[in-house]
C-alpha cells in the first residue's frame, strides 16, 4: 500500500514521454509525441503522448491512459505495482502502510524474483572479478575471446565456480527465500526437496529485461566436452518468457532506435562482439528459433530488421525461417549471410566498425534475391524448382499486410524472373484469399457462441429527429456471467450520457452564458456554471444516468469538484478536474475520460462544431440542448416500453390496464412532442 502523499509525489514527478520512452520510439510534432502502439499490430506512429496532458492515446486502437495505465499495461503490474516502477525511476522513497501477511507474499512475489536475480547476478559477477578462481577461470576466458573490461561490465557478465551449491547455500544464508530461489529458476530442488545450484563451473550471461531488470541467465561451459551441455539457459519462470524476450534489448534499444533498424543474430557472444565493435543495435534470440512475441518487441523501436545468421546450413535454414515471421508482423526483412566459416561474434571480432558496417551494407539483401540466390545452382538442375522458387517466394509476399509493400515485391519478382506482374499479383491474391476463407471459417465457429459486443458507438449519433419507436433497441441480450462490468447496458442513452460527461468534463466549471431568451430550456433565475445546470436539470427528472460507466463518472466527478474551494478561478477549476479525472484508479473510468477529454476533435456531433466561436461562447446553447435531447431519448424509450406493457394487456385481455397505460402513453407522447419541439427551435 503505498499512502496518498507518496503517490502523488509519484504522479508529479512523472513525465509521461519520458516513461513511454523508455519502452518505444517516440517523435515530436506539435505538442504531442508520437509512436507506434505497442498494444496492437501497427506501422505506422498512431499512439499519441501528451506531456502536457500527461496521457497516451493510440488513434488505431483506442487504447488510452495515463503513465501509470501505461506501465500496467505494457509491464503486466498491478496499480501499486506500477506506482512503485515510477518511484524507483524518479528516486522517489516510497512509505508503505502496514500490510496483511497474504498481501505481502502477493505483491513481493514478482518483485522478490527480480530481487533474486539481481542478487545472484551481482554474486556472479562478484565471483568473476574478486574470486582467484573467478579471476584464473572465468575472467581470463573472456579475456580470451577479446571481450574487453567494459564489455564484460556491461554485459554484467560473471561466473559460478565447479563446486556447487555455493550460490544456494550464500543466497539462504543471506536470507533469500528458497521458494524464490527455486522459482527464479537459480536453484533445482531435487526429489528428496534438498536444493542445489542450477548453474555451476560456467560463465554467465545475465538475460535483462527492456527496462534493465535481471530476469534470467545463461550459462556456458568451459568444457569442450560434448557430454556437457554448452549452454545451461533459464527456462520458463514467472519473470522470464523466453520467446517474448531477446538477449541485448536493453543494451540495443536506444541503437536500434538511432539505426531505425535491429540487427537479429542467434548467440550470446554475437550480441557481445558486435557490441564490442561498434554495432551496437543487435540483439539475439538466443537458441530458441525467432518467435512472434520476439518481433513485436523490436517493433516498438523499429520497422526494419536485418537477420545475420551464420554462414553454415543451419544459420541460413534459421534465416529463411525467421523472414516470413516477420514479413508477417509488417516488419522489412533484410538478410546477411557472413563467409562460410564465420559467426557474427569471429567476425565482428576480426574486422574494425567500418569494415564491418561496409560489409552489411555490401551484403545485405532482400527476402527475394535472398531466396532466389539460394537456389540459383539448384535452378540449371532442375527446371522444376524455378517455379517452386517463385511460388515460395509468393507465399512469402502473400504473408505481408501492407498492400502497397506487396506490390513492390511482385514487381520485383516480375522483373527478376521475367514474369507479368498481373499473373503474379493474382496468385497473391488467390493466397490471401484462401487464407481469408480459412479465417472466416475459423470466426464463424467462434460468432456462434459470443454475443455481440454493445457500444454506444453504435448508437443513433447527433441526430435531433425522432427515432421511430420501433427502432428502439427492445431487450439487451443477457450479460454473460464474467462479462464486463461497465458494458453499456442502454446503448441508445449512453450516448447522451456521454456527451453530458463530455461537457463536464471539459466545461463543467464554466459559466454557462445564457441570453434572457434561452433557445432551449428556460433560463435559471441567476448566472451559474455547467456543473450546476447539468445537475439541476437531471435532478428536476430525477433522472439518473443508466449506464453504469456514466454514472460513476458523473458521480466521481461532483465528489471531487465538491472538495475544489469555492474561490478557484474557473479555468484553474477545471484543469484540476481534469488532472484528476487523468490520475483515476479505475482504468475503465480513465480510459473513458481520457477518450472523452483527449481530443476535441473527436466528439459526438455538435451543432456549432464548424462555427469559429470558441465552444465555451456557445454554452448556454449546447449544454441545454444535450440536456433536452437526453430526456427526449429517455421519453422515446419510456415510450417504447409502455406500448409494449399495453400490447401485452391487449393480449392477456386486461382492458382496465391497458386503459391506465394508454393514459399515460398520452401524456408522455405530449412530453415527448414538448421536448422536440424545444429542440426544433435550434434547427429551425
Ligand atoms: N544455445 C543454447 N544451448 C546450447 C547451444 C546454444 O541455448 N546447447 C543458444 C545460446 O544462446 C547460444 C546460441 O544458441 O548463444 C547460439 O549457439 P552457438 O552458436 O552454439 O553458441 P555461441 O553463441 O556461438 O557460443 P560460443 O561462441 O561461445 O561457442
Ligand atoms: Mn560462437
Amino acid at each position: 500500500m503505498i499512502d496518498r502523499t507518496t503517490k502523488d509525489r509519484i504522479l508529479a514527478a512523472t513525465r509521461i514521454e519520458e516513461v513511454v520512452g523508455d519502452f518505444i520510439a517516440l517523435k515530436r510534432r506539435g505538442a504531442n509525441w508520437w509512436g507506434i502502439c505497442p498494444f496492437h499490430q501497427d506501422k505506422r506512429p498512431s499512439l499519441a503522448v501528451s506531456p502536457s496532458k500527461g496521457i497516451f492515446k493510440c488513434f488505431a486502437c483506442g487504447e488510452s491512459g495515463n503513465a501509470v495505465s501505461f506501465v500496467m499495461k505494457h509491464e503486466h503490474l498491478t496499480y501499486a505495482e506500477s506506482l512503485k516502477y515510477l518511484a524507483k525511476k524518479y528516486h522517489i522513497e516510497v512509505v508503505e502502510k502496514e500490510e496483511t501477511p497474504e498481501e505481502i507474499a502477493s505483491r513481493l512475489k514478482h518483485e522478490s524474483l527480480l530481487v533474486v536475480s539481481e542478487f545472484a547476478q551481482k554474486y556472479f559477477q562478484d565471483i568473476l572479478w574478486n574470486d582467484a578462481n573467478g579471476r584464473a577461470i572465468g575472467l581470463s576466458y573472456f579475456h580470451e575471446r577479446k571481450f574487453t573490461d567494459e564489455t564484460i561490465r556491461k554485459f554484467g557478465l560473471g561466473y559460478t565456480p565447479t563446486r556447487p551449491h555455493t550460490l544456494t547455500k550464500d543466497a539462504l544464508a543471506k536470507g533469500y527465500k528458497e521458494e524464490y530461489l527455486v522459482d527464479a529458476g537459480l536453484c533445482i530442488r531435487r526429489d528428496d526437496g534438498s536444493v542445489v545450484d542450477k548453474f555451476y563451473d560456467r560463465v554467465m550471461f545475465p538475460i535483462y529485461s527492456i527496462s534493465g531488470r535481471v530476469i534470467a541467465f545463461g550459462g556456458r561451459t568451459l568444457k569442450s566436452d560434448k557430454s556437457i551441455a554448452k549452454y545451461v539457459n533459464t527456462a520458463g519462470t514467472e519473470i522470464y518468457n523466453k520467446s517474448e524476450s531477446l538477449y541485448g534489448i536493453f543494451q540495443a534499444k536506444n541503437a536500434i532506435i538511432k539505426a531505425d533498424k535491429c540487427i537479429l543474430v542467434e548467440g550470446y557472444a554475437d550480441v557481445i562482439s558486435m557490441h564490442q565493435q561498434g554495432i551496437q543495435n543487435v540483439v539475439a534470440s538466443s537458441g530458441t528459433s525467432l518467435t512472434t512475441g520476439q518481433i513485436r518487441l523490436i517493433k516498438r523501436f523499429t520497422s526494419n530488421i536485418t537477420i545475420i545468421y551464420d554462414g553454415d546450413a543451419a544459420g541460413i535454414k534459421a534465416a529463411v525461417r525467421g523472414t516470413n515471421l516477420v514479413l508477417e508482423e509488417g516488419l522489412n526483412v533484410r538478410i546477411v549471410v557472413l563467409p562460410p566459416e564465420d559467426d557474427p561474434d569471429t567476425f565482428a571480432q576480426a574486422r574494425s566498425t567500418t569494415e564491418i558496417l561496409e560489409y552489411l551494407a555490401e551484403n545485405e539483401r532482400d527476402f527475394i534475391s535472398f531466396k532466389s540466390d539460394l537456389a540459383e545452382a539448384d535452378m540449371a538442375a532442375d527446371p522444376l524448382s524455378r517455379s517452386k522458387l517463385i511460388n515460395d517466394i509468393i507465399g512469402s509476399i502473400a504473408v505481408i499486410p501492407d498492400a502497397i509493400l506487396r506490390k513492390e515485391y511482385a514487381e520485383m519478382v516480375a522483373e527478376r524472373f521475367r514474369q507479368e506482374v498481373e499473373d503474379i499479383l493474382s496468385k497473391i491474391t488467390a493466397i490471401r484469399d484462401e487464407q481469408k476463407r480459412q479465417a472466416q471459417l475459423r470466426e464463424r465457429s467462434l460468432e456462434a457462441q459470443v454475443p455481440p459486443a454493445l457500444s454506444g458507438q453504435n448508437a443513433a449519433e447527433g441526430d435531433f429527429g425522432l427515432e421511430p419507436v420501433s427502432d428502439l433497441p427492445q431487450e439487451m441480450p443477457p450479460a454473460p456471467e464474467e462479462a464486463n462490468p461497465y458494458l453499456l447496458t442502454n446503448p441508445v442513452l449512453a450516448v447522451q450520457e456521454r456527451e453530458l460527461t463530455d461537457y463536464l468534463l471539459r466545461f463543467g466549471s464554466y459559466p454557462l452564458h445564457f441570453e434572457k431568451d434561452m433557445l432551449y430550456g428556460a433560463a435559471p433565475a441567476e448566472q451559474i456554471n455547467v456543473e450546476t445546470y447539468i445537475r439541476n436539470t437531471l435532478l428536476d427528472d430525477d433522472i439518473v444516468f443508466a449506464n453504469r460507466l456514466y454514472r460513476e463518472l458523473y458521480d466521481e466527478y461532483f465528489s471531487f469538484a465538491g472538495t475544489l474551494p469555492e474561490e478557484m478561478e474557473t479555468r484553474e477549476r477545471q484543469e484540476a478536474i481534469a488532472h484528476h479525472f487523468a490520475n483515476l484508479e479505475n482504468q475503465t473510468l480513465l480510459r473513458e475520460s481520457l477518450n472523452i477529454v483527449f481530443d476535441d476533435q473527436e466528439l459526438t456531433v455538435r451543432v456549432y462544431r464548424d462555427t469559429l466561436e470558441p465552444e465555451e461562447q456557445r454554452l448556454g446553447e449546447t449544454v441545454p440542448k444535450s440536456v433536452i435531447m437526453y430526456k427526449l431519448r429517455i421519453t422515446e424509450q419510456q415510450c417504447a416500453e409502455i406500448t409494449r406493457a399495453i400490447n401485452s394487456a391487449q393480449r392477456e385481455g386486461d382492458p382496465a390496464r391497458q386503459r391506465e397505460l394508454a393514459k399515460t402513453l398520452s401524456l408522455l407522447n405530449k412530453v415527448k412532442l414538448q421536448l422536440s419541439k424545444e429542440l426544433r427551435k435550434g434547427s429551425a
